[in-house]
């Protein structure tokens, strides 16, 4: 998001509450109601002349735009109160929309409008389902489902296209966006994406096919929540890449089969910012990719590293990644641990969500797996 369209949306959504609160003491056409609602519409028409779709989400009781949190106010909170109201997960503003659809979000806004809400055609309600998320860690039963094998001949190509893409000398970031498309587009047509991740490896190929599973886990949950186009793309490029700085790391720090001493561990933790580096010297790089390799181990209460200015706040593509990343690590725990089941899996996300992850996005995340698992 440019500091430009920040600006407009926080005009926009400034002026579409004033609007509302408006309404409830005149009528819309009272040039009080009527002056804040053009206001809205006019910045709307800004953004929507540079992004095709303004997508609000909301997620663990915050708004989000573009994965970033939005700077809560007192508008801000009305918005997401109403939209919790309305049991909206997220609101999408086509390009095309008009004052009718302006109208209706100030009635939404204003808690007039009735709660069977209907999407237009360029604005669409969806809801997030969050709620009857609330598994206890006994009741998730679903197993993963079985691996279907991808050919051992595309697997070894997609294995060296990757490791070539993705070294030191001839970074090829088009390789890594066309492997993430073909994902997108292979999840679109497969009832079961889960079906695509990789099954336990040998320890040199850990790096790629951990990767591999974290891009489809992330694509899943980006899907889940509401993501399409660039961004669900830039997020399952966030993934891939999220551990990229690991070859800046030892080799034999890397492999090694067994507990790493205070100095290995030191080296080890290094990976988020080689990364972010590296990533960042990389013409063309999603944004959020370098954000996701430098704070894909900051864990939901801060606690994690690498260690940060007081107030820094995680990308929200960040901590979806640490959600996948966090699964795919128990799901194949490796060296001297054993892997283990999804149940066995969900239970530890449970115990660790609001502390070690993102609460919504870890209940959202074994729900859908459990949705998937059931197909
Ligand atoms: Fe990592
Ligand atoms: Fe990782």
């Amino acid at each position: 998001m440019t500091p430009y369209i920040k600006e407009q949306l926080e005009i926009f959504i400034s002026n579409l509450v004033q609007a509302a609160k408006a309404m409830l003491l005149y009528s819309p056409e009272h040039r009080v109601t009527s002056g804040h609602a053009a206001s809205a519409l006019g910045s709307m028409n800004l953004i929507l002349a540079a992004e095709d779709t303004l997508k609000i989400i909301r997620i663990g009781g915050e708004l989000f735009v573009s994965g970033i949190p939005l700077e809560k106010n007192p508008h801000v909170e009305r918005l997401n109160q109403q939209m919790s109201e309305y049991a909206i997960g997220h609101i999408s503003l086509m390009r095309g929309a008009g004052s009718a659809d302006i109208l209706l979000l100030m009635r939404i806004v204003a808690g007039k409008e009735s709660s069977k809400l209907k999407s237009t055609p360029h604005l669409i309600f969806g809801a997030v389902e969050l709620d009857d998320a609330r598994t206890a860690p006994g009741e998730v039963s679903q197993p993963i489902p079985s691996y279907s094998a991808i050919p051992g001949e595309l697997m070894a190509r997609v294995a060296s296209d990757f490791e070539s893409c993705t070294a030191r000398e001839h970074f090829d970031l088009q390789a890594v966006m066309a492997l993430v498309a073909g994902f997108i587009t292979s999840f679109r047509g497969e009832a079961n994406p889960l079906l695509a991740l990789v099954p336990l490896r040998e320890m040199d190929e850990y790096t790629f096919t951990h990767s591999l599973d974290v891009c489809i886990l992330n694509i899943a949950q980006g899907m889940s929540l509401g993501f399409e186009g660039q961004l669900l793309h830039d997020i399952g490029i966030a993934a891939m890449l999220h551990d990229v700085g690991k070859q800046f790391v030892p080799p034999e720090v890397l492999n090694k089969p067994g507990e790493l001493t205070d100095d290995e561990w030191l080296e080890m933790r290094r990976h988020t910012v080689h990364g972010a580096h590296y990533l960042l010297n990389t013409p063309g790089m999603p944004r959020i990719a370098v954000m996701s390799a430098f704070e894909h181990h900051m864990k939901y209460d801060m606690t994690g590293y690498p260690s940060v200015p007081k107030g820094w706040q995680t990308n929200l593509c960040s901590q979806i990644t640490m959600v996948s990343d966090c699964f795919d690590a128990l799901r194949t725990r490796r060296v001297y641990k054993d892997s283990m089941d999804f149940e066995k899996a969900a239970g530890i996300m449970l115990k660790i969500a609001g502390t070690g992850l993102n609460p919504a996005l870890t209940l959202n995340f074994i729900k859908v797996l459990r949705k998937m698992g059931e197909q």
